[in-house]
């Protein structure tokens, strides 16, 4: 009897000190965001994504994703050309959600009505996962502080309807 009680104060030390990490792990575990399905620190992504944009858009957007000259004008036909990707374009200001969009079903389906755009989607060419590599790779070629600013739409957009 009187060993036991003297035995509760380590025992009752290290649960307290058990609770506390699994307090701590807890909490970890609700701040550390959840992997991004375009991760630009994901070298095997950024990769995979290079091959995907230099085999499918950058007859477009160009080789080291400038856009077209004068992409801000339409052309005669009244269509805009392809913007560039890197952080000189708008690419970064739109949620990962929406990029995956404009890549799988093209710009039309996000337009008035009538819309005519010469980017089409890749559905039925590239997989998901393709698409979102080459998501990947075009943000690993943005400064830091256009990632931030793009992740924190992207995680926005994800909470707001995920
Ligand atoms: C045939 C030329 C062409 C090809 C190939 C092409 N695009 Fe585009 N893309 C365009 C044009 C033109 C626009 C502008 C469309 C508009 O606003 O009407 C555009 C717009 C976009 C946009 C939306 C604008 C932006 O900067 O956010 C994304 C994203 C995009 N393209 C990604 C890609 C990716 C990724 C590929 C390759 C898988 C690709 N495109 C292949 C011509 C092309």
């Amino acid at each position: 009897m009187f060993g036991r009680r003297r035995g509760s104060g380590p025992i009752r030390a290290w649960l307290m000190a058990a609770a506390a990490m699994l307090g701590a792990c807890a909490v970890t575990a609700a701040a550390a965001p959840a992997p991004l399905k375009a991760d630009p620190d994901n070298a095997a992504q950024v990769a995979l994504g290079k091959e995907v944009y230099d085999r499918n858009c950058a007859s477009c957007h160009g080789a080291h994703l400038e856009g077209q000259p004068d992409w801000q004008q339409r052309k005669p036909d009244g269509r805009l050309p392809a913007p560039p990707h890197d952080w000189h374009g708008h690419t970064w200001r739109h949620p990962d959600r929406q990029l995956f969009g404009f890549v799988k079903n093209g710009v039309a389906p996000y337009s008035p009505p009538g819309y005519q755009t010469d980017m089409a989607g890749f559905a039925g060419i590239l997989s998901d996962a393709e698409i979102w590599a080459v998501i990947a790779y075009i943000k690993s070629s943005w400064p830091e502080e256009f990632r931030r600013y793009q992740e924190g739409l992207t995680r926005r957009d994800e909470a707001a309807s995920p």
